[in-house]
């Protein structure tokens, strides 16, 4: 097998669902920007080099359906014959599209292949527009479309990861998140066009554009005390609530892969090689557990062992999910290396796009630290785990 290069690796930021900048801003226009992006920043690349565009979706419906993959390359501006697809493996998604784009570098099926996720939550909400679960097979399972939320309630009951806990944890991702934000540490990120409509003077809408280049759920006033007062949100007695939880986020991302010769052909210098990616089934009612093996899986299958990762970017679902695979793998001694800018509670979960936005930003960090290896993983509805391993080029 050859190696699949990484050589750009982005993402815009991700914004909140519904009152976040890229409210108004449709999913398309994100994906085909982002894209647009990563051949920009990746010297020497045209276009026409790209053979395929595997786009991770949460829910590939309405603005993000009719294969947002190929719809965003042609609205981009690649040829023809660069084609498209959308893959869906709910919040790995993204992360999905990269493997599986890495994949086919590896088989040596294509040269460059771009990976990527988009998600808007405002257009498309979670669970989709008209969900239609079996009418039969619903009544003995109907775990399997439980809300995200009653699967973190569960988590936090049967593993007993306590309120506080939950409270602390969600407090630390903001306050990272502040940190890395004031310090410019999101270098990921592309400043994005976004849309807004403007009230005019007689009464119509004008259509008008700005740029964003932050994370706008990050809230850096966040306290525990706050935070302890916020009621839970999905069961009467529970303990996951808005603070705790991930935010609804609209975003998207893209990574740029290359064979070896590609990547001599052009004289770049690739950032990492995607060594291994896996996914494991778990329970759907507890869907939050799938880190805890996914991880485990990742690292036998490498021969390496958690004290060998550098950086880690475990997505936070929710807060007593991430506490729960945390404390099993026994990573409590290595909290300095698990999402060092914040997690998704402090920077949204475009459900699809997550896969993509947390390969850039575990990238980014590792080349910033020169860290040999990092890891990311996820949970997934529906009742999996993901997990990737990346080795930083020398
Ligand atoms: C939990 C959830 C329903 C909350 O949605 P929401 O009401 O839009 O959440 P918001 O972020 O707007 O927060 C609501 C309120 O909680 C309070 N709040 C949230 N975070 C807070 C913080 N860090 N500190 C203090 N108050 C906070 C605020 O009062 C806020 O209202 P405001 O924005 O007007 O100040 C939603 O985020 C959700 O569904 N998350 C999980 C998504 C999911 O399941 N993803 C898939 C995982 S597998």
């Amino acid at each position: 097998m050859r190696d699949a290069y990484i050589v750009t690796s982005i993402r815009t930021p991700g914004c909140k669902r519904g009152k976040g900048a890229f409210k108004d801003t449709l999913p398309e226009d994100l994906l085909a920007f982002i894209l647009d992006a990563a051949v920009r920043q990746t010297p020497g690349l045209e276009k026409k080099d790209v053979e395929d565009i595997m786009i991770g979706c949460a829910f590939p419906e309405a603005e993000q359906g009719l294969n947002i993959g190929r719809i965003c390359a042609q609205i981009a501006g690649f040829p023809d014959s660069t084609s498209g697809a959308t893959v869906n493996r709910f919040c790995s998604s993204g992360l999905e599209a990269i493997a599986l784009s890495a994949l086919r570098i590896m088989a040596g099926w294509s040269d460059v292949v771009i990976g990527g996720g988009v998600e808007s939550m405002t257009f498309v909400p979670m669970g989709g527009n008209m969900p239609r679960p079996h009418p039969v097979y619903t009544r003995e399972h109907a775990d399997l479309y439980a809300s995200m939320g009653i699967t973190a309630e569960n988590v936090a009951r049967r593993y007993d990861i306590s309120r506080q806990a939950q409270d602390e944890f969600a407090c630390h991702s903001q306050m990272k998140a502040a940190g890395a934000r004031e310090k410019g540490r999101f270098t990921e990120i592309v400043p994005t066009p976004a849309t807004s409509y403007v009230i005019q003077p007689d009464g119509t809408m004008k259509r008008e554009t700005f740029v964003q280049d932050f994370d706008d759920g990050i809230r850096p006033e966040t306290t525990i005390e706050a935070l302890s007062k916020l009621r839970p949100v999905f069961a009467a007695n529970g303990s996951v609530t808005a603070g705790n939880s991930s935010q609804t986020t609209d975003g998207a991302a893209a990574t740029v892969l290359m064979s070896k010769d590609k990547v001599e052909e052009l004289g770049l210098e690739p950032v990492a090689r995607l060594r291994l990616y896996t996914t494991v089934g778990v329970k759907a009612d507890e869907m939050g557990v799938g880190p805890r093996y996914a991880i485990p899986r990742l690292l036998d299958m490498a021969g390496l062992t958690i004290d060998d990762i550098g950086l880690w970017e475990i997505n936070e679902a929710f807060a007593s999910q991430a506490l729960y695979c945390i404390r099993e793998l026994g990573l409590e001694k290595y909290m300095d290396r698990i999402n060092v800018n914040g997690g998704a509670i402090a920077l949204g979960h475009p459900l699809g796009c997550t896969g993509a936005k947390l390969c850039a930003t575990l990238l980014a960090n590792m080349r910033a630290k020169g860290v040999k290896y990092g890891v990311e993983s996820m949970c997934i509805g529906g009742g999996m785990g993901a997990a990737a391993l990346f080795e930083l080029c020398e």
